[in-house]
C-alpha cells in the first residue's frame, strides 16, 4: 500500500466520521469570509460554549465588515470584554476598517492576501481560505497539532519550529484536495472532541487503528512541550475614588502592556503587597477621606499572575476636574459602559453584593 493511498484513506475516514459527528455550530452554515473571520478570531480565545455567546453578540451588532468598521474601538472592546487578548479585538477593528475603506469592502480571497491582514496568521488565513473559498490550505491549530502528533507518534517538542514544520507537512499530506473545507472542519473537530488532551476517546476515533501513539501506549506523553511558561507575578493597587457628587476617576490604558484600550481606576503597581498603597500620585485633596480596602482579587493570564486590591476612597467633597491628562471623571452610573479588565469586573460584581 503506497503512502499516498494511506493518507487518502485516513483523510476519507476523518471526513466520513465528521459527517456523522459534527456539532451543529452556526458559523458552519456560512461561507461569508467576514462571518468566518469573526468566528475564528473569537474561537482562538476560548471554548465553544463561551465563544458562541460572543459570536452571536458580534454578528448581531456588526453583521458585516462596514458595520464593524463604523463602530468605535471602545464599543468593540466593550463587546469583547471578558474574552482576553484584547489586541485581537483591536486588530479585528483595524482590519475591518482597512477592508471597508481601502478594499471597498471586498474580503481578500487568496491565502497570500489574507495573510497580509493585520491579526491574521497562517491558521486564520487557512481557515478563511478553506471555509469561505474551499481553497486547499490545511489548518494547524492546537487541536490539529495534538491529533497529528499522536497519529504519527511525533515525540519531539511541538513548540519547536522543525517539529511544527513536520506536523504541518503531515497535515498537508492528509488534506483532501477535493473537500478542503470539510476536511479542515473534520480534523479540528476530531482534535477538539475525540483526541482531547486528557482522556481521549479512542473508541470513537475512526483512525485509532492507525495511531502510532496508541499502538506504542504513549498517548499521554504527546504532545510534548519543551518550554514551561514562567509566569510573572504583579501586584496592583487600584484607587476607586468616589466624590460626593457620585463621580469616579478612571483612566484608559494606552501603554503596550496587558489590557491596552481597556479602562481602569488609577493604578499604583508595587513589587508586593508589603508595600503600602500611596495615593499621593493622584493630585487630589484626600484629607478626611473615608477609606475601605477590598479583599484580594486574582486573575491568571497566559504569562502573568495578577493580584489586585481596591482602595475605596469616599471623598466628602466634589471634584470638578483632575489635573493629569490621562484621567477621566465619570458618573458612577456610566461605569458599566466602559470595557474593563476581568479583575475589575470581578470587583464590581463583589462590590454590588457587599457595599451597595
Ligand atoms: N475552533 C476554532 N475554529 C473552529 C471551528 N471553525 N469550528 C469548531 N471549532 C473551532
Amino acid at each position: 500500500m503506497s503512502e499516498d493511498y494511506n493518507y487518502k484513506k485516513l483523510s476519507n475516514k476523518l471526513i466520513s466520521w465528521y459527517e456523522v459527528n459534527a456539532r451543529d455550530l452556526p458559523w458552519r452554515h456560512h461561507s461569508d469570509p467576514y462571518i468566518i473571520w469573526i468566528s475564528e478570531i473569537i474561537l482562538q480565545q476560548t471554548t465553544i460554549r463561551q465563544g458562541l455567546d460572543y459570536y452571536n453578540k458580534f454578528v448581531a451588532a456588526y453583521p458585516n465588515v462596514h458595520a464593524l468598521a463604523d463602530a468605535s474601538e471602545d464599543q468593540v472592546l466593550k463587546l469583547w470584554e471578558g474574552l482576553g487578548y484584547y489586541s485581537r479585538a483591536r486588530n479585528l477593528h483595524y482590519t475591518a476598517q482597512h477592508i471597508s475603506r481601502e478594499l471597498d469592502g471586498v474580503f481578500p480571497a487568496t491565502y497570500k492576501d489574507l495573510l497580509k491582514l493585520k491579526g491574521v496568521g497562517p491558521y486564520t488565513a487557512a481557515a478563511i481560505a478553506s471555509f469561505a473559498y474551499n481553497l486547499a490550505h490545511v489548518v494547524v491549530d492546537g487541536n490539529v497539532i495534538r491529533f497529528v502528533s499522536r497519529l504519527f507518534g511525533i515525540t519531539k517538542a511541538v513548540d519547536l519550529k522543525p517539529t511544527l514544520d513536520e506536523i504541518q507537512t503531515k497535515a498537508s499530506h492528509l488534506l483532501s484536495y477535493q473537500e478542503p473545507s470539510v476536511f479542515n472542519q473534520a480534523i479540528m473537530e476530531i482534535g477538539a472532541t475525540c483526541c482531547t488532551y486528557k482522556n481521549p476517546n479512542c473508541k470513537e476515533c475512526p483512525v485509532a487503528n492507525f495511531c502510532v501513539a496508541k499502538k506504542n501506549n504513549i498517548i499521554s506523553s504527546i504532545p510534548l512541550k519543551s518550554k514551561k511558561i514562567v509566569k510573572k507575578k504583579r501586584f496592583f493597587y487600584f484607587f476607586h475614588v468616589v466624590d460626593q457628587g457620585g463621580q469616579t476617576i478612571i483612566q484608559k490604558r494606552t501603554d503596550s502592556d496587558i489590557w491596552k484600550g481597556l479602562y481602569q481606576f488609577p493604578l499604583q503597581e508595587v513589587v508586593s503587597f508589603d508595600v503600602s498603597p500611596n495615593i499621593s500620585f493622584l493630585d487630589i485633596d484626600t484629607q478626611d477621606y473615608d477609606v475601605k480596602k477590598s479583599k484580594l482579587f486574582k486573575q491568571t493570564l497566559t504569562h502573568q499572575y495578577i493580584n489586585a486590591q481596591f482602595i475605596i476612597i469616599q471623598l466628602p467633597h466634589s471634584i470638578d476636574k483632575v489635573d493629569q491628562e490621562s484621567y477621566i471623571l465619570t458618573d458612577n452610573s456610566k461605569l458599566k459602559e466602559y470595557a474593563w479588565p476581568k479583575i475589575i469586573d470581578l470587583y464590581f460584581k463583589d462590590l454590588s453584593i457587599t457595599l451597595f
